[in-house]
């Protein structure tokens, strides 16, 4: 089998160079990439640079070399077209079919999966215009990555940036190895919540957890590779933004609690991936605590904190909102964790054993996921993504 073939369509905004690094990644790990721009973007990045950096001749339109038909030819080949940087009017010509170059004549004949990173000022990308032509690409089954927030051209900053070329890259990565055209999560709101909580004592030390983030970071990239509109709520993780993801940071179990209940109205579904401290001291020292000579240090007196997970299932005022918890177990795991998703009520726990050199912080982990109807699903020892798209499997299927 040869490599994949990706179309690289390149549209013209300033974030045209960012596409370089997308092409970079996406021939370095193993892909046949034909690079189709715009007249606009060779304002940008000159054709040069994308002939070079992808091993092929590049043309903006369909007049050269007639004799291989490549307006067609192109598209009907491609196992993923990805548009980066997608300008309002690359969406608005995709939207309506126009077919006036080599990368919208393609964007007709492509049958494979079609992703578009648009990047463009926040008025334009708000305008009702562009919105009605995002709807219409999703609803052909396009996934369109919600723009980043953050410094636009200029001195402006708002949404409308374009993420990450190595985040675009990763959804490329997951759209290709889930090999289906459509996505399955569209018109899906999810919350996922990830990292560990902190609880201060004072304003430098705190308690806290090992937990990295990583498995409700795979949680979130997944399921925007799938469609869905994400809210990631983070907990000290430190880790880089998924692209099309909107990110929400808390710090404490108190601060997620409000964030978890602000974003779950309209969730379809709810993954607490977090791991939530269970107490907190019962008094923030305004100051640093000294030692004092002599003396022996005051106890930490802890509180309980609130346990959203449990909070979030009792509340079943929208009907068919799915709620997904986390166990992590060390002893006993899989009785444990059927105790704790009837004590819990979600209807669906991911069960994994945790010890100091088990899934904290590495890229990988091995669970069982358990449903409120009996169901278990092992998930073999594998990449963190892999457990994440099993979950997002089951989830899918009972979201019907
Ligand atoms: N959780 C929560 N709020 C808390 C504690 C935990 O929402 N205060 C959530 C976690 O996000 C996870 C699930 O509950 O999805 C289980 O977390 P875990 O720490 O395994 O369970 P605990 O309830 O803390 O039970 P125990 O420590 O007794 O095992």
């Amino acid at each position: 089998m040869g490599k994949p073939k990706v179309v690289l369509g390149v549209s013209g905004g300033i974030a045209a160079y960012k596409a370089c690094e997308l092409l970079r990644r996406l021939t370095e790990s193993g892909h046949d990439v034909r690079v189709a721009p715009t007249e606009s973007a060779l304002h940008f990045v000159g054709a040069a640079t994308w002939s070079a950096l992808s091993g092929h001749p590049v043309s903006t339109e369909v007049w050269d070399g007639v004799h291989e038909v490549p307006h067609v030819r192109i598209g009907q080949e491609a196992d993923l077209v990805v548009v980066a940087p997608a300008t309002a009017d690359m969406l608005a010509k995709a939207a309506h079919g126009l077919a006036d170059d080599l990368l919208t004549n393609t964007l007709l004949t492509a049958r494979c999966p079609v992703v578009f990173a648009p990047a463009m000022h926040t008025e334009m990308w708000e305008h009702p215009a562009t919105q009605e032509n995002v709807a219409t690409l999703r609803r052909r089954g396009a996934l369109v990555i919600d723009p980043a927030v953050g410094r636009l051209t200029g001195v402006d900053t708002g949404k409308g940036r374009l993420p990450d070329p190595v985040e675009i890259f990763e959804i490329c990565r997951r759209v290709l190895a889930r090999g289906v055209t459509q996505p399955d999560l569209v018109g899906r709101h999810v919350v996922v919540s990830a990292g560990g909580t902190r609880e201060p004592l004072d304003p430098v030390r705190f308690l806290g957890n090992r937990s990295s983030g990583k498995q409700g970071y795979a949680l979130a990239r997944t399921a925007a590779a799938r469609g869905a509109r994400v809210t990631l709520i983070e907990a000290n993780t430190g880790l880089p933004d998924p692209a099309g993801v909107d990110i929400v940071r808390v710090g404490t179990a108190v601060q997620l609690r409000e964030a978890v209940l602000k974003a779950a109205p309209d969730a379809d579904v709810v993954v607490m991936a977090a791991a939530v401290a269970d107490f907190r001291p019962e008094n923030y020292a305004t100051g640093k605590i000294k030692k004092k000579d002599g003396q022996d240090p005051e106890p930490i007196v802890l509180v309980r904190n609130p346990d959203i997970l449990a909070e979030i299932s009792s509340d079943r005022s929208r009907p068919g909102r799915l709620i997904v918890g986390f166990a992590a177990e060390t002893d006993d795991v899989l009785a444990n964790g059927r105790a704790k998703l009837r004590r819990k009520g979600c209807d669906l726990l991911v069960v994994n054993e945790v010890g100091e050199r088990k899934t904290f912080g590495s890229e990988e982990n091995e669970a069982v996921v358990l449903g409120a109807d009996g169901s278990e699903t092992p998930v073999p020892y594998g990449p963190k993504e892999a457990l994440a798209e099993t979950v997002w499997d089951l989830v899918a299927s009972r979201l019907g």
